[in-house]
């Protein structure tokens, strides 16, 4: 039986989901969190979909054993092939971050030319254009792998000339004039924001889904009267590794230190 009581399980493959945690935390502040990066298995964006399911299953069965009331998939890649298999397997409310992604770039208009720029599981899987097209999309949605861009968010290169330099030769391989709308689908893009906004200027449009996920959970959580009654709700961080609290990440994300408790499965 879910309690509004309970915490609500947010997963990623390490700290980008944080981005989606702050999005939460900031609509639903009475609410406890529990945070989980697989740190361990890092990163998910080059596995196969059946690794990526497997680790997925694993994070949210962690989770569950800490009597969540619902469960948030914060990573795009677990979000583009595990979904399904996590929502037939398990009977709590689950929220990925595609679609609301797609609703983020929707309200930028019906008839656009959208670039997803994600990792290349999440571009293989076509979770993206598939999300449009569930929507009635009538614009065009272009793809766009930037493995580079994982590895320079984690190494904190959030505007440098080099994370310019990646973008660049990334945006090389499309048409950016036709592109009206960036929809940054993986954890760690809305980290590298200003660098991309230099890049292809003010005139364009940028979004990402965690803010619209925050509504939506919101809107998942009333529906079944599951919001919490406390005044502040509280923050808890788990991991499968290891992890520093000098990151860049978490400097810039969290500036209050926070810890992680290391867990193994
Ligand atoms: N969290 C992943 C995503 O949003 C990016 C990092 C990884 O490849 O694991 O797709």
């Amino acid at each position: 039986m879910l309690s509004p009581s309970s915490a609500i399980g947010v997963f990623d493959s390490g700290l980008g989901g944080l981005t989606v945690l702050k999005s939460l935390n900031a609509r639903l502040p009475q609410e406890d969190f529990i945070y989980l990066g697989d740190i361990a298995r890092l990163p998910y964006g080059t596995k196969s979909p059946e690794v990526v399911t497997k680790y997925s299953l694993k994070c949210a069965e962690t989770l569950l054993k800490q009597n969540i009331k619902a469960l948030v998939v914060a990573c795009n890649t677990a979000s583009a092939v595990a979904l399904p298999n996590l929502k037939k397997t398990l009977s709590l409310p689950i929220l990925g971050v595609i679609e609301p992604g797609v609703r983020s770039a929707l309200a930028e208009g019906q008839d656009q030319t959208v670039l997803v720029m994600a990792t290349t599981g999440t571009v293989k899987s076509n979770a993206y254009p598939t999300g449009f097209q569930n929507q009635g999309f009538k614009g065009k949605v272009l793809q766009l792998a930037c493995p580079l861009l994982v590895p320079l968010a984690e190494e904190g290169w959030f505007e440098t000339p080099i994370t310019e330099q990646v973008l660049n030769s990334y945006l090389a391989k499309v048409p950016i004039d036709l592109i009206d709308t960036y929809l940054l689908g993986c954890t760690h893009y809305p980290l590298l924001l200003q660098s991309l906004r230099n890049c292809v200027g003010t005139q364009k449009a940028i979004v990402h889904g965690g803010d619209q996920l925050a509504l939506e959970l919101q809107e998942e959580l009333t529906k079944r009267n599951l919001l919490s009654n406390k005044k502040k709700g509280s923050l808890t961080f788990l991991s499968t590794d290891q992890i520093s609290a000098e990151l860049p990440i978490l400097q810039k994300l969290f500036p209050q230190p926070i810890t992680f408790s290391v867990i193994d499965f």
